[in-house]
């Protein structure tokens, strides 16, 4: 892949996952939980959380449109592919990689919350507070970063990278001129 450094390793993922996963696990004590993956970046961070959790839980995602190639965001958001069942009643908790501007998660909850849920919170495994461009604010955060354009571990960059088992700064400068895709 272009320049890159690592920001977050495997081993420093997998532990704080854990730990959000004990909250949650907490939290939750006694409850049904519904959690809401926000595709595509979502769904590694997803799979190792919902493995930590120990309240029954039930699966469903969300597709939204993307920013597609770009690194910055349209200010838009659509859905494009909605949930298959409905949440009225439910305890739901939406599952994201990263809020940047928080227009993502700002639209999901609105959204979501107009279906009367029973509880509604969100889990984020990254939080880039300095960009945002709403008021978000997640209930859980495994990570607070820097301004900086990160991949792996779900995140891509034009829909690479997503593999990678650690998150990484991609310096776009560089990498763009090895990509061949830009
Ligand atoms: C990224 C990321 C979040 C969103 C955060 O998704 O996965 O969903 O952007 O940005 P925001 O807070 O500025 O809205 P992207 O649109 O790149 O789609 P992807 O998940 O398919 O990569
Ligand atoms: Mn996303
Ligand atoms: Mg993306």
């Amino acid at each position: 892949m272009g320049a890159s450094k690592v920001l977050l390793t495997k081993k420093q993922i997998q532990s704080r996952v854990r730990e959000l996963g004990q909250s949650i696990t907490y939290d939750y004590a006694g409850h049904e939980l519904v959690v809401v993956g926000i595709l595509t970046g979502s769904f590694i961070f997803l799979a190792d959380l919902v493995r930590t959790i120990d309240v029954p839980v039930v699966i469903d995602f969300m597709s939204l449109s993307s920013y597609g190639a770009l690194t910055e965001s349209s200010g838009e958001v659509r859905i494009l592919k909605d949930l298959e069942m409905p949440v009225e009643g439910k305890n739901v908790l939406v599952v994201e990689d990263i809020v940047d501007t928080g227009l993502t998660l700002t639209y999901v909850v609105e959204v979501l919350k107009k279906r009367r849920p029973q509880s509604l919170k969100v889990c984020v495994l990254l939080d880039k507070p300095s960009r945002r461009k709403t008021a978000f604010v997640p209930d859980y955060c495994g990570f607070v970063i820097p301004d900086e354009f990160v991949v792996g571990y779900g995140l891509d960059y034009a829909g690479k990278y997503r593999n990678l088992p650690d998150i990484r700064i991609l310096e776009l400068k560089k990498a763009k001129g090895q990509g061949g895709d830009e």
